[in-house]
């Protein structure tokens, strides 16, 4: 469950999303996925500047902390100039989060991967931190961090990247394959481009202006036509949501999707995921769809995962 979106709660208001989320709508998503099953909670120091992490936090707080798992992460350029400051970012998480380690710490994207990298071996060590995956990093450094891990008997346990019908990059540079071949879990975000490949929004039903996605994504919700008019289709078929379809494909294509979360109802799309089976030609299908559509998605934190 990804709570990007959570940075946008009652007084930050529009923010990222511009989803204006209330906490308590938020309790009874939490109360619904923990039932369901979905027990883990991506999050980041940076969304909303530390105030995804305090309502979830606070969203939290009523469960036991062995009934679900917490992943946030240090990102690089909110570094404060501290001794140590990968420790610090991560000491405000576990304030914010109301705990005291974290299940999977990430380092948010790859800027200077030999400096940041070590500092997380004294956290494993310590148990502040009990898994360490990297995100936004292409294969090259994805081996490096390794190497830094393995002099002191660590690994990457996850890779987190952005991986969608519109977005392969991971795909065709074979990240996607390098981690099945070792045993490392590939988890795509922004698997529903923000909202983009849900058939909720459209040309005609635009994202609300004033967020930055609506910014980003309006002006190209036409190219999208006949891909959302196939997520459809196929949902029809398959009696769930395009959202549902969108998901399916990304568990068929060896991955775990981190679905950012804002309503209790999408959590039955969650649910119905687990159990839609795509055939091969509507998988190609989609595929085919995905590159005709000829955007370009990638965010502005993001490279491409082909370049070093
Ligand atoms: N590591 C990184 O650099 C990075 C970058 C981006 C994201 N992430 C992580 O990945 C998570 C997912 O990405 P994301 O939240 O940006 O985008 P996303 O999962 O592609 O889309 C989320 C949006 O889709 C809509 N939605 C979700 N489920 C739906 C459903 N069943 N039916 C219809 N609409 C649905 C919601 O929009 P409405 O509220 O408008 O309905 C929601 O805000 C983030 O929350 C974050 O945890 C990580």
């Amino acid at each position: 469950m990804g709570t990007w979106a959570w940075g946008d709660t009652g007084e930050l208001g529009n923010g990222y999303f511009g989803s204006k989320l209330e906490k308590n709508d938020l309790q009874k998503v939490a109360s619904k996925a923990i039932k369901a099953g979905f027990t883990m909670w991506d999050t980041a120091a940076v969304y909303g500047m530390g105030h995804s992490e305090q309502v979830l936090g606070e969203v939290l707080k009523q469960y036991d902390r062995n009934d679900y798992q917490l992943s946030t992460k240090f990102t690089p350029q909110i570094a404060e100039d501290v001794e140590n400051p990968v420790e610090t970012m991560l000491e405000g998480s576990l304030k914010r989060l109301n705990t005291d380690y974290i299940d999977l710490y990430w380092i948010h994207n790859p800027k200077d991967v030999e400096k940041w990298t070590p500092y997380l071996i004294p956290l494993l060590k310590e148990g502040k931190i009990k898994h360490v995956g990297v995100s936004n990093h292409n294969l090259q450094e994805i081996k490096q961090v390794n190497e830094i891990l393995g002099e002191a008997g660590y690994k990457i346990d996850a890779i987190q990247n952005h991986y969608s019908l519109l977005y392969r990059s991971s795909e065709k540079a074979g990240l996607i394959e390098y981690c099945q071949e070792n045993n490392i879990d590939f988890y795509s975000y922004m698997v529903l481009e923000q909202g983009a490949l849900t058939g909720k929004y459209d040309s005609s039903h635009p994202f609300p202006e004033g967020s930055t996605r609506a910014e980003i994504y309006n002006p190209m919700m036409q190219n999208l036509e006949s891909l959302n008019n196939s997520l459809k289709i196929i949902a029809e078929k398959h009696q769930a949501s395009a959202a549902d379809i969108a998901t399916a494909w990304a568990i068929q294509k060896g991955t775990t999707p981190i679905i950012g979360i804002t309503k209790s109802k999408y959590i039955d799309d969650e649910i119905k995921v687990t159990n839609i089976r795509l055939s091969n030609e509507e998988m190609n299908m989609l595929e085919k769809l995905g590159d005709l559509a000829q955007v370009n998605t990638r965010g502005e934190w993001e490279k491409d995962m082909n370049i070093n």
